[in-house]
């Protein structure tokens, strides 16, 4: 398994994109809005990597000069449970350092709310709906 960033318009990007689409809102009844899709050009796009496939994809989308939000956490069904979420968020984390991020953001759907919180993350709000589901905001400071 091999983590990496993939260029926008790649042929990986339209592997990432489909299996957000099965993970993130097929489930849901929904789809992306290209609007959305658009938004996304400068956010930077990571994968997961077994063989030819894409097994999963995170996305970091930088909100000032030290913040950064991570999006669309996503690892293909067949292979959730086996360290690959973890591998992608420690791949985003070591890129935000690097690049003189302070602190990462990010929306959970609550049923993850426990995977990120075993990465360092903590709850920061309420609970608030987005795409239909209970979301809660969360953060890690990278400093710490
Ligand atoms: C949430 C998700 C990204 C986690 O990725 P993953 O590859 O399955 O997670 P990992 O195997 O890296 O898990 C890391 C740790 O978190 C735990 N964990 C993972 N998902 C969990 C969950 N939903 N609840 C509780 N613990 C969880 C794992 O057991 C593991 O713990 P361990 O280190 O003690 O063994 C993945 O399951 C997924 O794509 N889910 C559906 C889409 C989704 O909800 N995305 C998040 C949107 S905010």
């Amino acid at each position: 398994m091999l983590v990496k960033i993939i260029e926008k318009d790649s042929s990986d990007y339209v592997k990432a994109l489909a299996l957000r689409v099965a993970v993130l809102r097929k489930p849901l009844g929904l789809s992306y809005a290209q609007t959305d899709l658009d938004l996304e050009k400068d956010d930077i796009h990571f994968v997961a990597t077994h063989d030819q496939d894409i097994i999963g994809c995170l996305l970091v989308r930088p909100m000032s000069k030290t913040i950064i939000k991570m999006r669309q956490v996503a690892v293909s069904f067949s292979y959730q449970k086996k360290g690959i979420g973890q591998k992608l968020v420690a791949a985003s984390e070591a890129y935000a350092l690097s690049h003189g991020f302070q602190k990462i953001e990010l929306s959970a759907r609550i049923d993850s709310v426990p995977f990120y919180e075993r990465l360092g993350y903590r709850v920061t709000g309420l609970t608030y709906i987005e795409v239909t589901l209970p979301h809660q905001k969360m953060e890690k400071s990278l400093d710490q």
